[in-house]
Order: structure tokens, then sequence, then C-alpha cells
């Protein structure tokens, strides 16, 4: 019998239980009044004399080393689980499941809005925040002394005045439009920044979606019918909606466009100002200049644009009264969205 293969062979099991009971099984096994220990301590006066002194000194070498072995083994299942316990940790308790996050109110208007475009056939593009002078304002008919740039005024990059933080979506236009000949239908999300101070309905960031279409005999009705769509889409089927006459540099005729109160449904309420209309983006027919600027013939081809900010679409949608309250990232705020 070899001693050391039977000892390597308790080793293992040992190694393999992991609980209490198991230890017990396993001492039961080789340690018991019945086990292999016992066995082999009652084997010895069955062997040849000269034999007995070795095997009997070998057998008691076993029963001793398992001793200690079985003796530290429950030390640490027992000292493992003991820990915990006297840590106050509840082992039986359930586990704290992780928060899941959501998408943010303004990233679910802005797909929400880009869904809507691109079920008609637009197609989403995005330009950079850092953009150009030219693609800010000279590409979009505003030149550089004209007064209408100040609605339009923006943080300058240290080379001014080449590099700026786009202050509309607009600028996506030049860039689209050098790009491609027509016919094209973009819509364009992103950020833009202007220095105005912070208030309840001001941010030096917000977003903004542009869209435009180009092609041949684009008329106005196109751009009624297409923004008509898209605001009974967002805010209800029985919303009425009124186009009245404005100025942009870059479209001509330009629009603002207003929606019936969706509160007060236009009889005039604190939300409108007793209006019954809610303003909610600029539009009109892109200008004759914007299209020479890109190489496009005025003479063939016809075109509409409209911006909006995506923030008051959002602030009106879901009765927000301050545009702070979308970047303190308050959970108790968006947890509602
Ligand atoms: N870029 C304008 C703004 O930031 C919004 C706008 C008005 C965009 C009319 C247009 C447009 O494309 O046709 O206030």
């Amino acid at each position: 019998m070899d001693i050391k293969l039977i000892q390597a062979q308790i080793e293992t099991d040992l190694a393999n239980a992991i609980s209490p009971q198991l230890l017990e099984e396993l001492r039961v096994k080789y340690l018991g009044r019945k086990g292999l220990i016992a066995e082999l301590t009652a084997s010895i006066p069955t062997l040849a004399a000269q034999e007995r002194g070795a095997f009997g000194r070998e057998v008691n070498g076993l029963k001793s080393k398992l001793l200690t072995l079985f003796a530290e083994k429950e030390k640490n299942l027992t000292g493992s689980i003991q820990g915990e316990i006297n840590n106050n940790i509840d082992i039986g308790m359930p586990g704290i499941a992780p928060t899941l996050g959501s998408v943010h109110p303004i990233t679910q208007i802005i797909d929400e809005i880009c869904g809507i475009f691109t079920r008609m056939g637009f197609c989403v593009v995005e330009g950079p925040e850092v953009e150009t002078e030219n693609n800010n304002f000279t590409g979009l008919n505003i030149p550089l002394e004209h007064p209408s740039r100040d609605a339009f005024d923006t943080f300058y990059l240290k080379d001014y005045p080449k590099l700026l933080l786009r202050s509309h979506t607009s600028p996506v236009q030049v860039r689209a439009m050098k790009a491609h000949k027509p016919p094209l239908a973009i819509v364009v999300p992103g950020r833009v920044y202007r220095p105005d101070a912070v208030d309840a309905s001001h941010l030096f960031m917000f977003h903004q979606i542009e869209g435009f279409l180009v092609d041949e005999n684009i008329r106005f009705s196109d751009l009624k019918g297409t923004l008509s769509l898209f605001a009974k889409s967002v805010f209800g089927r029985d919303i009425k909606m009124r186009f009245r006459p404005h100025f942009f540099p870059f479209t001509e005729p330009s629009a603002e466009v207003d929606i019936s109160c969706i509160i007060c449904k236009g009889k005039g309420c604190s939300v409108c100002g007793r209006k019954g209309w809610l303003e909610i983006l600029g539009a009109g027919m892109i200008h004759p200049n914007v299209f020479k600027h890109v190489g496009y013939d005025p003479e063939k081809y016809t075109g509409f644009a409209f911006g909006m900010g995506i923030e008051r679409i959002a602030m009106l949608k879901y009765g927000i009264n301050d545009i702070r309250l979308f970047f303190e990232n308050d959970l108790r705020f968006l947890n509602q969205f």
C-alpha cells in the first residue's frame, strides 16, 4: 500500500471541500471510527513481523499529517464565513441592482424629430461646432458689417476672425451644398453657442435642428406641408400653424412659424403671453446669394430651409419653465423622462 499516494489523494479531496459539510464527510471517510486510517491500523497485525514496524510508523505519520491538514482546512472554511458575520455582512441579503441610465430628454427630442424627417426622406448630417467665419456668416449672406450679425454673435477662437463656435446649425447648409449637387434633403442636429447671459430662457450653449431641401421647382407650399406634418407629429394632430413674415439674411421670403398654444388651444394664457400662439422656428426659401456662394444656379434650383431650438421644443412639449434644468444633471428632473 503506497501511503504517499493515499496522502496525495486525500490532499486533493481536501482542496475540493468547499463547505464545512463536505469537510465533515471527508473526516468520517478518512479519520472516522471505520475510516481509512482505522482500517490501515487494524491491518498491521496481519502483516509479516518484519514489515509491521515500518508500516505502523508510516500510518502514524499519515494520521498526524491528516489531523493537521483537517484542522487547517476547518479554520479556513469557518474563518471566512465567520469573518463576514463578524463584519456585519448579511450574506443572505439580496444584492443592490445597478441603476440603468436613460436617454437625456434633449437627445430624445432630437431622435424623435430626426425620425419624423427621415421618414419624409431627409438624411441626418452633422457638422463641426468650431466653424469658419465664412460658413457661419458670409456664406449665409451675412456680410461682415451687416447689423444682422449681431443676432448671431458668438465666441471667437484665438485666430479671430477666422474660427469661431458656430452660433447656429445653418453653416452646415454651406458645407453640404458645397459637397453635394441637388437634390438635397438634410436635417442637422447639434450644439450651438451664443454669448448670452444665463437665465430661465437663455444659455450660452443650446441645441438646434436645421433642415433644408433643394431641387428644381421647390415652392413655399412644400415648406408649409413639410413643417405642418412635423408640427402635428410632435405636438398633436389638432394644433394650428401660422407663418408670420420675418427677416433672415439667408432666406427670402422668410417667416417665423407659430403653433396654436398647446396649453390654452389658442384662447390665450400665461404660457403664450395671452397671444394664443407659440413661436417654434424660423424658415424661408433659400436666398439666391446662398446658392451663388456654393456654386448652385439660382435660376435652376430653389429650396427651403428652417431652423429650430431643441430646448424650446422640449420645454413646450413637456411644460418645462427653466432651460437650465436640462443641464444641471439633477436626477430628480432627468428621471422623469
Ligand atoms: N439660423 C437661425 C437661428 O439660429 C434659424 C433659422 C431661421 C434657420 C430660418 C433657417 C431659416 O434655416 O431658414 O436663429
